[in-house]
This record gives C-alpha cells, structure tokens and sequence, in this order.
C-alpha cells in the first residue's frame, strides 16, 4: 500500500514533526490535512487496505480519562497496519523526569500521543523526544478535536466561508482550540461566555490576527442570544472540564443562562447543527432534545476524530 498524491505531499512537509497545537498551521495545510483525512474514510468505508504504518508503535499516554481520544487512536493505528499502545498513569512513571520518558520512548516507538495536564508537559515531551509528539488534548487545547470537527462542518455545510459559529459555555481547551481553527479556516465566531469564564485573551488576539488573513471574525460577548442570532453553527462543551477542583454549586451558578435549550437555539438558521466534542452532561450544558435532536451532528464529530487522526499519524510517522 503506498501514499496517495496528496498523502505525499503532506508527508514530504510534516514528516517527524509534532502535531501540538492548530495555530501552527496554514489555511493550505489543514485544507489538506482534512483531504486526506477524507480519502482516507473513504477508504475505510469501501474495505480499501491503507496500511501505511505496518510495523510502527505509537504510545498512548493518559493522564486524563478519555472514551474517543483511547479508542480512535488505538482503532486508527490498527486500520494503518501499526500498534496503539495504552499507558495510562498507573502503567509508567510518570513522576520520571518528562525529558527521560521522551528519550527512553523514542528508542521503542515511532510516536507518542499524549492527554495531560499543562501545555508545556507536551512541549518538554516534544523537545526532549526524537519521534512526533500528538497533543490529545492538554488544560489549553485540543487540537485533535478541532480538525474532526472542521471536517464535520464541511461535510454538512459544504465550506468555510460565509458561516457564523456561535461558542456558547465555558472558555475552556476545546473552545480555545476551536476559535482558531474557524478563525484560520475564515469561519465568523461568536463566543458567548460568563464572567471570569473567558477564552485566555492572548488566544483571542492571536485568534483574530489568524481570522484577519482569512477574512472572519472573532468576536467576544457575555450574551448567548447575541452569539445564536442566525447562527449556522452551534458548539458547547462541558461547564467543568477535567482537573478542574473548585465549588460545582457556585460553578452552576456563573453558568445560569448558559445552556443550549430549545429556547436558545430557535434564534439560529433553521438548519444550523449542534455541536459538541463530547462527553455531554445533559441537563446542565446542553437540553437533551437538543443535544439528541435533529440538528445534532455529535456523533458525526465523534466518528471523525478517527479519520482526521489517521491523517495525521499517516502524515507525522
Ligand atoms: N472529545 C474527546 O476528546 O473525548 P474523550 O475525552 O472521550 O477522549
Ligand atoms: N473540556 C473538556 C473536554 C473533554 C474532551 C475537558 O477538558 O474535560
């Protein structure tokens, strides 16, 4: 099985590199990224072989739980011809200095995938590493989940342009993620979250310099209704994400206000789709009939996450 024109040229550009954060890619290369993440569903669809990593390791690293990172990482890696291999916090040691795990990783395996806590644990792990290092999700992005849902948009919209996502919940990794994937990709953003909740300012600045180029807009309020007005896109995520350790009934509180409910969402376009990266508390960030309605495209995201990773494992290792 070799690599298809377009599997080339990615490779040729991010061979042996890492995968640790949206914004450092252009408009062209997550175009492309996404391309081929979607000859390669193809693929997967029409029981067309792709082992284009036979005899290759990747490492799973979780210090944070996961449904959809562990099993569509580990699922992909099979489908390419390669090994995922779990290792949560209880299988290694991960008290070990970060700088040793990535040297004495890259004398067994071809990648390392990692979940955890702080940024820079991921990028210590990069530099100290001579294998490509994929960020599955850290305390300030998950850019993994970004390209899935990109791919999502576009397969039920049909473009980028000309399209308003409304962020509405709490200003988390997921959703710091996101803006900069629509700002590159030149979807309007609207981010509607509660005081002291907010989207990290520099995220948003660098967010809107990216949209410039693209010609969208990141704008900020503390109005969901202001955000869903004819809104094509609708996204949440969790009110408390994982790690976090605070006060769950003052938390509820900031977010009153804050849930996509029917109510909310009959401002947006007749045919805007609900997003969320999941896993979702009903009840609290999103109303079950919305969530599990028509509109919902949840499980499509959900799906995705295996076809855009298999394009970056095919492209990085
Ligand atoms: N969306 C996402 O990353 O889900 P998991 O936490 O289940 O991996
Ligand atoms: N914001 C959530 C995303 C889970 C995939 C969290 O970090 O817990």
């Amino acid at each position: 099985m070799s690599y298809s024109q377009l599997g080339l040229k990615l490779k040729e550009k991010f061979e042996g590199k890492n995968f640790l954060q949206i914004s450092d890619y252009t408009q062209e290369d997550l175009t492309n990224l996404l391309n081929y993440a979607s000859e390669l569903k193809q693929m997967q669809e029409d029981n067309v072989p792709h082992e284009l990593l036979k005899g290759k390791t990747l490492a799973m690293i979780f210090e944070k739980s996961s449904t959809r990172t562990r099993v569509s990482f580990e699922t992909g890696m099979f489908q390419l011809g390669g090994h995922g291999m779990f290792l949560s916090k209880e299988d290694i040691h991960l008290d070990e200095a970060i700088s040793d795990t990535a040297k004495v990783l890259s004398r067994y395996v071809d990648g390392i995938m990692i979940r955890t806590f702080g940024h820079e644990i991921v990028e210590e792990l990069a530099e100290n590493a001579s294998i490509p290092i994929i960020n599955g999700l850290t305390d300030d992005s998950h850019p993994c989940q970004v390209l899935a849902d990109l791919l999502t948009i576009y397969e039920h919209k049909g473009k980028f342009d000309n399209l308003k996502l409304a962020y509405v919940g709490d200003g988390n990794n997921v959703s710091q993620s996101l803006i900069m994937g629509c700002a590159i990709m030149g979807i309007d953003c609207h981010v509607a979250v509660p005081k002291n909740n907010e989207i990290k300012s520099t995220v948003i600045e660098k967010a809107q310099l990216r949209a410039k180029e693209s010609g969208a807009k990141v704008i900020e309020t503390n109005d969901p209704l202001e955000a869903v007005k004819d809104a094509d896109i609708i996204y949440t995520d969790v009110w408390t994400s994982m790690g976090w350790q605070g006060d769950k009934e003052s938390r509820l509180k900031e977010f009153e206000g804050y849930q996509v409910n029917e109510a909310l969402v009959k401002h947006a376009k007749d045919d805007y789709i609900f997003m969320h990266c999941l896993p979702a508390i009903r009840g609290e960030e999103v109303a079950e009939e919305v969530i599990d309605g028509e509109n919902s495209v949840v499980f499509d995201q959900a799906e995705n996450r295996l076809h855009v990773q298999k394009a970056v494992l095919a492209t990085l290792m």
